[in-house]
């Protein structure tokens, strides 16, 4: 059976950067209160005129660009966001449009911070089983518009930016070995975004209570995501016959430092097993994986052969990972 391989990554973010000293300008906090509690110094911020599609897009060409294949030679486009440029039509769509992929079927995945792993396992079914040669996978938010900027629990938390895969349908020991997704969706209001949609649509009371903004119960979410975190990465690992010491590194959803860090201990993984740089992007939700990836990739991290695992958790609640032979 062909396995979906990653031929080319791409990743974008926006110029702005907002240090913790900016936040403090902002918000009753301190850069000492951010960087103890998150591990998080900055993060991007998207300007005025960049939708969540234009980071999209700019990640994707990097992508296309590294893989050596034209938008034209894709067949599938999935689009991992919570931040979608609108309600409806979704971000896919506007992507397909974007970078001219005609030849594209386009949607996209709602599954917060775990929208990529969620994407990019249900890529890799079409192409395993022949549906599709080529896919496009992303993850684009721009969280920056959904935060309630005068609440200090939330805008330290989150950043802006784009990352994106090309996978292609090849023979051979490389590429997704499998994907595991969960869900569990009676935790939806620990973290969620109220307003606008059908249960609360839009009106001037609701964004006097705050509505369309993130909302988030923080400790509960941290209790839940670390256990579960660590479960499925040791499921996937179990799944293909392996244990920690075949991972060469763990790209877990950039969440916080202390998540990342409780994670690694509990999976007792070695610093070098996993790659962080939350400090310098913060939590961009389904984004934060893809662009991690790409980073690791173009600082010539990997190898051929090496065995990496995608680790995400995310609103819904979601949670998944994937473990895949560079
Ligand atoms: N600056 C200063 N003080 C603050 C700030 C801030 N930015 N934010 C909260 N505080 C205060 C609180 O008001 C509280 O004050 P009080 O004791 O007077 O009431 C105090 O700090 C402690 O608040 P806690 O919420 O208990 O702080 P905690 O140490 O738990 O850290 C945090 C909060 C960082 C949000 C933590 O709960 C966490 O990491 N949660 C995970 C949430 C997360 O990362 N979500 C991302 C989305 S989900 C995902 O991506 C997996």
């Amino acid at each position: 059976m062909k396995k979906a391989r990653i031929i080319g990554t791409g990743s974008y973010l926006p110029e702005k950067v907002l240090t913790n000293f900016d936040l403090e300008k902002m918000v009753d906090t301190t850069n000492e209160w951010i960087s103890t509690r998150t591990g998080i110094n900055e993060r991007h911020i998207a300007s005025e005129n960049e939708m969540t599609s234009d980071l999209a897009v700019n990640a994707a060409n990097r992508a296309l660009e590294m893989a050596g294949v034209t938008a034209d030679q894709i067949d599938l486009i999935i689009v991992g966001t919570i931040t979608g440029d609108f309600p409806w039509p979704s971000t896919a769509c506007l992507v397909q449009n974007k970078i001219g992929a005609v030849n594209a079927s386009a949607w996209d995945v709602s599954a917060a911070c775990s929208g990529f792993v969620y994407a990019i396992t249900s890529a890799a079914q079409y192409l395993e089983n022949g549906a599709a040669k080529r896919a496009l996978v992303i993850g684009t938010e721009v969280l920056s518009r959904i935060m309630d900027w005068e609440d200090r629990n939330t805008c330290i938390l989150f950043g802006d930016g784009a990352g994106a895969v090309v996978l292609e349908a090849q023979e051979g020991e490389s590429g997704l070995l499998s994907g595991h997704l969960h869900a569990d969706g009676s935790y939806w209001e620990l973290l969620y975004q109220p307003g606008f949609g059908s249960r609360y649509p839009a009106s001037v009371s609701g964004i006097e209570q705050r509505l369309p903004y993130l909302h988030m119960a923080g400790n509960e979410v941290f209790k839940i995501a670390v256990r579960s975190m660590h479960d499925v990465a040791i499921e996937a690992l179990e799944n293909n016959n392996m244990t920690v010491a075949d991972v060469k590194l763990l790209f877990p959803h950039q969440a916080n430092m202390r998540i990342l860090e409780a994670v690694r201990k509990r999976l007792k993984l070695r610093k070098n097993q996993m790659f962080v740089n939350v400090d310098k992007r913060g939590n961009t939700s389904g984004a934060s994986i893809p662009i991690a990836l790409d980073e690791a990739n173009r600082a010539g991290l990997l190898e051929e052969g090496d065995i990496l695992v995608l680790d995400a958790f995310g609103g819904g609640f979601t949670w998944g990972a994937s473990v895949l032979r560079w």
